[in-house]
């Protein structure tokens, strides 16, 4: 299945402050230069805020993480759980549509859907308060045919149920979710026949039913009221209705998106001056790039994937080339001039050496030690 963003998009996004201090309190986490890993709860927050993943909210979160927007993008687009377009204002229906549960009728659940939702999935009901979708298996094949309805699984539905569910959410209820022909969870339809003195009528419904009874949020989106939100990992809370945003200011980078997707892709790849590259190195081979302090075996990789293999085409980089090529090293952006790679460069080009590169020529390698040490 395609997934792309929404034709109809919303003008901006913001996090509420209570999910804005939720989000920088994730953020915290992760080590310096590793905040991208927070993507994937970011995102997700931003989709529980809104209903759906919207392009101003992927460009806003990919803001906060210092990443490129395509690369929210690759996220949130890879993904089958964010919804790249609106959804149910009560309830999005995903019915598995996988083995035990195509087996067992989750066709016919379908075509309950699409006769009280709408004809096709991701479509909005008339009313707006309804979507369904099919999705892969949900780990519940054992109740099939199951839904998810918000939070919780409804399980071994029949058509019948599935339209009453449908009735019943729509009149503002939510049903019980859970096996929904009697079960009490995945035991024999029969009753247990071994194990009989494992007594599972201690509560009312099997566990993961009883706490989502317990709870009562099935279909209500986190909104950062629920209490308590924690950052255990800082030693309190991150709930801005007890306390003010205060996490981590410094590696969170708030930035208002300003720019289309597309226009930040091609800025980002664009600023600055593409140097002069090669496509090969010269016939003399090419020079060891790992002498420049910073350059590893991995970024010497992806300079000559670039067309950078010789000291003199690094020491020949203006301002402009070195802002290109900062921006356009993957994953190791800003290196060139973190390192001063061009006067390091500039040496060695000249037949010089470096105070990096006469300790890394004095360096043996791991590998040759183990040989030595092995009489290989
Ligand atoms: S096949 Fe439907 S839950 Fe596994």
């Amino acid at each position: 299945m395609l997934r792309r963003l929404h034709k109809d998009q919303p003008d901006s996004f913001a996090f509420t402050p209570a999910n804005l201090a939720w989000a920088e309190a994730q953020i915290t986490k992760y080590p310096e230069g590793r905040q991208a890993s927070a993507i994937i709860p970011l995102l997700w927050r931003a989709q529980e805020q809104v209903g759906w993943l919207t392009r101003p909210a992927i460009e806003h979160v990919s803001d906060m993480l210092g990443m490129a927007y395509i690369r929210g993008l690759e996220v949130a687009s890879f993904y089958f759980m964010f919804q790249l377009q609106p959804v149910g204002s009560v309830a999005h229906i995903q019915i598995c549509g996988t083995t035990s549960c195509m087996i067992c009728g989750a066709e016919d659940l379908m075509e309950v859907c699409k006769e009280k939702i709408a004809g096709k999935p991701h479509e909005l009901s008339a009313d707006g308060k309804f979507s369904w979708e099919e999705v892969e298996c949900l780990g519940s094949c054992s109740n099939a045919p199951m839904a998810q309805i918000g939070k919780d699984y409804y399980e071994d539905l029949t058509t019948a149920r599935m339209g009453e569910i449908l009735d019943e959410l729509a009149a503002g209820k939510v049903p019980t979710p859970g096996p929904q022909n009697g079960r009490y969870s995945s035991e024999p339809l029969g009753g247990l026949t071994s194990l009989t003195e494992y007594d599972s009528g201690k509560t009312q419904y099997n566990a993961s039913v009883q706490l989502a009874t317990d709870i009562g949020d099935t279909v209500k989106r986190i909104d950062g009221t629920e209490v308590p939100l924690l950052a255990p990992w800082q030693g309190k809370a991150a709930n801005a209705a007890t306390k003010p945003s205060t996490a981590n200011k410094t590696t969170t980078k708030l930035v208002k998106p300003e720019v289309p997707l597309a226009a930040k892709v091609e800025a980002a790849s664009g600023a600055g001056k593409k140097p002069k590259v090669r496509t090969a190195a010269r016939k003399s081979g090419a020079d060891d790039l790992k002498l420049i302090k910073g350059v590893g075996p991995k970024l010497e990789g992806l300079l000559n994937s670039m067309g950078f293999y010789h000291f003199d085409q690094v020491s020949s980089w203006g301002a402009d080339e070195v802002s290109w090529v900062d921006q356009n090293l993957e994953g190791f952006k800003g290196r060139v001039s973190r390192d001063n790679w061009v006067p390091q460069a500039a040496a060695l080009a000249a037949g010089e050496e470096t105070e990096f590169s006469q300790r890394a020529k004095k360096t043996v390698p791991i590998k040759n030690n183990k040989k030595r040490k092995n009489n290989i």
